[in-house]
């Protein structure tokens, strides 16, 4: 930090004010997995369930973020690491905000979760490992990368040429390949629920 900039964080109107307007106890729910494991679907049908139950939820996704603030981030280890600190400053405020923030990023590596669960605050952060097998990611191949990746037309990609971290102690799993992504949703929504309750 600048020696020349002064924070001054108290001031404002405090988190627990908002939190109480808004009737709810904010937190980050941190989804990571591979690519095409079902993090965005995970995440839009999360927040459309939170907010028929009058809940306010916010996404943060990997390309979407990547396609504005983030856009001049490549996949080196170096820009993955300015990505996750850069989203989990955002999150962070988002919380401080009084909502309930929806990450969604591939975030491979345990170094770059612990970067966000420092950043944001280990009881803000619960880290949800969206599982799927490689095959079943690249068999879904949603977007077109994995076959490109394979050509070696992309570099650097998640699962193919760059490494992917199993969680070691994720706050739950949840299979995609297993369940349908309605029951995926009820799961995550089921876990969620007793910790957004202000206290
Ligand atoms: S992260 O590794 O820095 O956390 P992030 O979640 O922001 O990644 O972005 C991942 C998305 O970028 C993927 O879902 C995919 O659509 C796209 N992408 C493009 N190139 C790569 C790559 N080399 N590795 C992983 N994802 C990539």
């Amino acid at each position: 930090m600048n020696q020349h900039v002064h924070p001054d964080f108290t001031s404002f109107v405090a988190r627990a004010a908002r939190e109480k307007l808004l009737g709810q106890s904010g937190c980050v729910i941190w989804l990571t997995g591979l690519s095409g494991s079902g993090k965005s679907t995970l995440a839009a049908g999360l927040q459309q369930a939170l907010q028929t139950q009058q809940k306010l939820a916010y996404v943060l996704d990997g390309d979407n973020l990547r396609a504005g603030i983030n856009a001049n981030l490549g996949f080196s280890e170096e820009d993955r690491f300015e990505n996750i600190r850069r989203v989990a400053e955002i999150a962070k405020l988002f919380v401080d905000a009084g909502l309930l923030v929806i990450c969604s990023f591939v975030s491979p590596t345990n170094s770059l979760r612990q970067l966000a669960k420092e950043v944001i605050g280990e009881k803000d952060f619960y880290e949800i490992y969206v599982q799927a097998p490689l095959e079943v990611c690249e068999k879904r191949d949603v977007k077109g990368l994995y076959a490109k990746a394979r050509r070696g037309e992309i570099k650097n990609f998640t699962g193919i040429d760059a490494p992917f971290d199993v969680p070691q102690n994720p706050a739950l799993i949840i299979d995609t390949s297993a369940q349908e992504p309605t029951a995926s949703v009820e799961n995550l929504l089921a876990f969620i629920q007793p910790k957004i309750q202000l206290s």
